[in-house]
């Protein structure tokens, strides 16, 4: 929701951004809102285009969300105002269209849509919506986006959503919608978080399993500020290639390739979708490595899966830019770190370091200064935490 270079800025205690919103709100709209919910971004930890594939991701929904104040209408109309863009949209919910060249609106009239689709009673609203999440940085901005509205339209409906179906909801906006194909990562991601643990995503059952990280390790996102290069094109040129893989081999998704028949089947497929595949059933299986890694506290392990990891991004599914082997450096040889790969889609965007948290600061430093000198570029780093999932909260017990 907002683009990198501001996202330092935004960053602010609790308080201070409610009385921020709140202000934005009354300057907006009159009065003050009746209702607050928030969404998270997330990193994976482990599981590059996995989900998409059926298999394991490790995800950690993260203290950068976005918010939303709202207030009903009685007149079917929905008006809403983002802090971050500072741009505003009004629709009516009887007939809901997509607006052309104006993306962050189409996240919202996606998800009033595909609710009222499904029967869902919609009461129209005023809101404002403001975010800690890094725009087309590879955390989800339009996942906690579109999580957080639905769960605006939840309570203002007085209709309750489980998780799983609010998830699968958003989603169906997203790709029916705004006609981005993506998989259910972000979405889960952003509805299922549970405070203090990442979670093991099971993406053929849709199952999840917390996943508690040791301690005195930290997860530090480190964001290129590269843009996301042909991310669109390439993610669905992988997808189409994952899925003439798994069609040679005679398996409804690549999560069933097990080493022996990839080794059987391989002289059957091109050297491409090999490679694709190859990446995708031994990232599928590190997620499920690094879980246990993680609860243990097995440092090497967690730096062994990471690296191999970031190899078969780079030399197998070929998602990784410039700007990313850069930072891979910049992160690697920092004080503190554990291990390091790409996070989101690749192509740019956002990384994620398992750091030494006594460490912290140091890493933060040395990572800024490394990458600054080879790329002349200033990287954002974001500590994160783990954060809970799409809820409403109440502005008045919101604390540090
Ligand atoms: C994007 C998509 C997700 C997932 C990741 C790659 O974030 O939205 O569904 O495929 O890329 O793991």
């Amino acid at each position: 929701m907002l683009s990198a270079n501001q996202s330092a800025d935004w960053v602010m205690h609790a308080e201070a951004r409610a009385e921020r919103v709140a202000a934005r709100f009354r300057e907006k709209f009159t009065g003050e809102p009746e209702l607050w919910a928030r969404a998270p971004g997330r990193v994976d930890l482990m599981g590059s285009h996995t989900d998409y594939n059926r298999g394991f991701v490790l995800t950690l929904p993260i203290s950068r969300d976005t918010w939303i104040a709202a207030r009903r209408r009685d007149d079917a109309k929905v008006r809403v105002h983002s802090m971050n863009l500072d741009d505003d949209d009004e629709f009516g919910l009887g007939d809901i269209a997509p607006i052309s060249g104006s993306r962050w609106c189409n996240y919202v009239r996606g998800v009033a849509a595909t609710l009222r689709n499904e029967g869902l009673a919609l009461t129209g609203c005023d809101a404002v919506v403001h975010s800690t999440v890094p725009v087309e940085a590879g955390l989800s901005s339009s996942a906690a986006l579109e999580c957080a509205l639905a769960t605006v339209f939840e309570a203002l409906g007085g209709w309750r959503l489980t998780p799983e179906r609010k998830a699968l909801l958003c989603q169906k906006a997203e790709n029916e919608f705004v006609g981005v194909q993506c998989g259910i990562l972000d979405q889960y991601s952003s509805c299922l978080g549970r405070e203090g643990c990442a979670l093991l995503l099971d993406c053929r059952d849709l199952s999840t399993r917390a996943v508690w990280i040791a301690d005195g390790i930290r997860i530090v996102v480190c964001n290129t500020m590269s843009q996301r290069r042909l991310s669109g094109g390439e993610y669905a040129q992988r997808r189409a290639e994952c899925e003439r893989g798994a069609a040679i081999l005679g398996v409804s998704a690549l999560r069933d390739v097990t080493p022996e028949m990839l080794a059987a089947g391989r002289s059957e497929l091109p050297e491409r979708v090999a490679k694709r595949c190859e990446f995708i059933a031994a990232e599928s299986a590190r997620a499920e490595s690094l879980a246990v890694a993680l609860t243990e506290g097995d440092r090497p392990a967690v730096a062994r899966l990471c690296a191999e990891s970031f190899a078969g991004a780079r030399d197998l599914y070929e998602i990784c830019s410039p700007a990313m082997m850069d930072m891979m450096d910049a992160m690697l040889a920092a004080p503190g770190v554990i291990g390091a790969r790409q996070a989101g889609a690749g192509f740019g965007g956002c990384m994620v370091a398992l750091v030494d948290s006594t460490l912290t600061d140091t890493f933060r430093a040395a990572v800024l200064e490394a990458y600054r000198s080879t790329t002349q570029v200033v990287a954002e780093i974001y500590p994160v935490e783990a954060a809970p999932g799409a809820a409403v909260f109440d502005r008045g017990k919101i604390g540090g």
